[in-house]
């Protein structure tokens, strides 16, 4: 049964509503996807940003249509065929998260069928482990990185003789989430949203080194953290509370002011209207950087000095994410290390690690891009120790938009 899904596997169907994208997978034996189906919400791109009440608005519409795609593509005809419904609980926005929790709670009920919980976060590190064979495998402790557009967050994850995980923060950002970050410099440049996805595209064609933002790093006893700017002074540091264990915290809003220091003295400011319409009217703003003809487009509307700005901008926020992410694993003795969340996807993050880790021997896993973004996949998977466990959520079950983890 280790190495394979036995004839009557036992099945959980995750669903996650926490953000902008409604999703549901079913998962066999907490290990082999069966579906994974996402529904993401367009309605946020003229917007810039996600907008909670359409969000809502997206899940009550999707939920249902979600939900028995992952069950057909599943081939369960029957919900009384699954073992458990797992479902996000946070955190999240609390009206996208409601929509989730009581369509679980109701279909649990009516098919008399155990609930379980699963912070969100939670969710992102086991996705990770999901895929990398490693999920088995002897990597406790482990250091987990969530970076995402909400969270920024550094876990040291160990697991116990029954199978289930205890994570404890050992790092955040004390500002900006890093997907924030890069959300907010495109938006800076007139680049769609998300951002992310096309200023990692766009990175690869400009020249890190141009611009040299730097992370100044300051080592203490009791707190640790970096922080970005072309030349903060010492003094202007944001500092982690004190603790009695060292911090490896992030930092992102030095780095975002900069850049937009950057574009003012540069005088870029006046082509970034012009770039936003320009975009539009090519209808990029919905367009994915993964498409060339689109990526082109962007290309042809961007000059030398915005790419090299773009480049510069990654190369110093995935240099202080790696800095930071090793620096914790060093410290905690880590076994492994494993980074989710949408950033999870850069590219340069992930050849930059990879080089990294494979210098030290410590096996690294990134999940696929389509486990790196919110799924459901990644509610089962972790739910699948609390099904063995019988740790199950009961009927008072709410939505908790500031759940932490650790
Ligand atoms: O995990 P996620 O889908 O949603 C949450 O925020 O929970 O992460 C989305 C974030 C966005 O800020 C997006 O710009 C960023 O992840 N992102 C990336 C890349 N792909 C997505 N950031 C940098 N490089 C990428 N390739
Ligand atoms: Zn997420």
């Amino acid at each position: 049964m280790e190495d394979g899904v036995p004839l009557h596997p036992r099945l959980i169907l995750g669903i996650e509503s926490s953000c902008d994208e409604t999703s549901a997978a079913v998962l066999a034996e907490g290990r082999t996807v069966l579906s994974n189906i996402v529904a993401s919400q367009l309605v946020h791109a003229d917007y810039g940003g996600v907008v909670p009440e359409l969000a809502s608005r997206e899940h009550l519409r999707n939920i249902v249509p979600v939900v028995r795609e992952a069950m057909r593509a599943a081939g369960v005809e029957d919900y009384r065929h699954l073992s458990a419904v797992a479902v996000t609980e946070g955190p999240g926005l609390a009206g996208a998260l409601l929509v989730g929790i009581s369509f679980a709670k109701a279909l649990a009920f009516a098919a008399d069928l155990p609930l379980i919980a699963v912070n969100h976060l939670e969710g992102h590190i086991q996705a990770v482990l999901l895929e990398a064979e490693l999920r088995f495998a002897d990597v406790s402790p482990l250091l987990a990185a969530v970076v995402s557009g909400g969270h920024s967050h550094l876990y040291l994850a160990t697991r116990d003789e029954k199978g289930l995980w205890t994570y404890r923060n050992v790092g955040r950002t004390v500002d900006d989430a890093a997907g924030e970050a890069y959300d907010k410099v495109a938006k800076l440049l007139g680049l769609p949203y998300p951002g992310g996805p096309w200023m990692d595209a766009l990175a690869a064609h400009g020249n890190p080194e141009a611009v040299p933002f730097r992370f100044a790093q300051i080592k203490h006893k009791v707190r640790r953290t970096e922080t970005p700017g072309t030349a903060s002074p010492a003094s202007d540091v944001p500092v982690a509370p004190l603790t009695d264990a060292p911090r490896f915290d992030l930092s992102f809003s030095g780095i975002k002011t900069a850049v937009r220091r950057y574009t003012e003295l540069h005088g870029m400011r006046d082509r970034v209207a012009e770039r936003e319409a320009a975009l539009r009217a090519a209808s990029l703003a919905t367009a994915k950087p993964s498409d060339p003809v689109a990526l082109n487009r962007a290309l042809q509307l961007l000059d030398a000095q915005a790419l090299d700005l773009i480049a510069s901008f990654q190369h110093a926020v995935t240099g202080h994410l790696t800095r930071t992410i090793l620096a914790a694993a060093a410290h905690f003795g880590a076994r492994a290390i494993a980074v989710s969340g949408g950033v999870a996807a850069n590219r340069e993050l992930r050849a930059k690690l990879g080089a990294a880790a494979g210098k030290l021997d410590l096996p690294l896993a990134f999940p696929s891009l389509s486990l790196s973004t919110d799924n459901a996949a990644m509610i089962a998977a972790a739910a699948w120790p609390k099904l063995l466990n019988g740790r199950f959520a009961g009927d008072a079950l709410e939505a908790s938009p500031s759940l932490r983890l650790g």
